[in-house]
């Protein structure tokens, strides 16, 4: 696999990636092992994250985790300090995208969304911050470039994001002595996180993103592949530690007036 990555940096280093049974979290650890370090693959699909781990091969494991279950991200963080004897960084690459207008988002849609992509970070980042205060690691959180600017019908996804990078900076400012990073990732194809969507709510909302300027095909705002989003998010991960908050532009919509 070729990349701008230096592996110098990420040889040895121990990682636990969360959500990384599929998209950018799976070609992340990949590429991370590809570069020498050990890699623990957690999420929820047990088959899935042991098949990414014999892949990535370098001692990396895969472990079965909910992070909307607080004991299991203790249980996973504990699992991970125990077979790699610490934990460098984190990588929290978890999120469920429920594609839904607001007016007809309810409770339980808020409720997912929210104990996925906010709750279940902090809980992982809690688990593991005496690891990582020990190893004098980092974690890295990814979230989206439509925050600050969402989507029709991408509203709750877009609200727990705006949560997320709070939270992060909440982190940041409680422990200035880890190096905490937020990566905004745009639209990245090839991943799992549209599999749930209403196809005739999508059609529907197609129209609108397109008239917003979200849509584009090719050229500046066309969309990146997770390999190439995985590639950045490693990036960080092996950056200067002010490198706090990364955007990875594909829609320039976003930047319109
Ligand atoms: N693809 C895009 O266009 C795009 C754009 C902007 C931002 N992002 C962000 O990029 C990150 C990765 O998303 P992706 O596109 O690669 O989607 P993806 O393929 O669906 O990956 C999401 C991962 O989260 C895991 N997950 C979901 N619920 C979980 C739970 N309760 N506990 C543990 N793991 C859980 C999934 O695994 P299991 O189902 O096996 O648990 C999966 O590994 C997300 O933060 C997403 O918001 C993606």
């Amino acid at each position: 696999m070729s990349s701008a990555v230096p592996s110098r940096e990420l040889e040895g280093r121990r990682i636990l990636v969360v959500g990384a049974s599929s998209g950018i979290g799976r070609h992340l650890g990949l590429l991370a092992a590809s570069h020498g370090a050990t890699v623990a693959f957690a999420a929820r699909r047990a088959s899935l994250v042991q098949e990414a781990a014999t892949a990535a091969g370098h001692g990396s494991i895969g472990l079965v985790l909910d992070v909307r279950d607080p004991e299991s991200c203790e249980q996973a963080v504990a699992e991970v300090v125990d077979a790699f004897g610490g934990l460098d960084d984190i990588v929290y690459s978890t999120a469920v995208d429920k594609l839904v207008r607001l007016a007809d988002a309810d409770f339980d849609a808020w409720r997912d969304t929210f104990e996925t992509n906010v709750f279940g970070a902090s809980l992982v980042c809690r688990a593991a911050l005496a690891h990582l205060k020990a190893s004098r690691g980092r974690a890295v959180f990814i979230s989206a470039s439509l925050t600050g600017r969402p989507l029709p019908g991408m509203s709750v996804y877009a609200s727990s994001k705006a949560a997320l990078e709070e939270m992060v900076r909440g982190w940041r400012a409680e422990h200035p002595e880890l190096a905490f990073a937020t990566v905004r990732v745009g639209s990245a194809l090839g991943t799992g996180v549209t599999d749930n969507w209403d196809r005739e709510l999508m059609i529907e909302l197609s129209a609108t993103w397109s008239s917003l300027g979200y849509v584009h095909d090719n050229g500046p705002g066309a969309p990146m592949t997770a390999e190439q989003a995985a590639e950045v998010v490693l990036l960080t991960l092996t950056s200067p530690v002010w490198l706090r908050e990364v955007t990875v532009v594909s829609d320039p919509g976003r930047f319109d007036g």
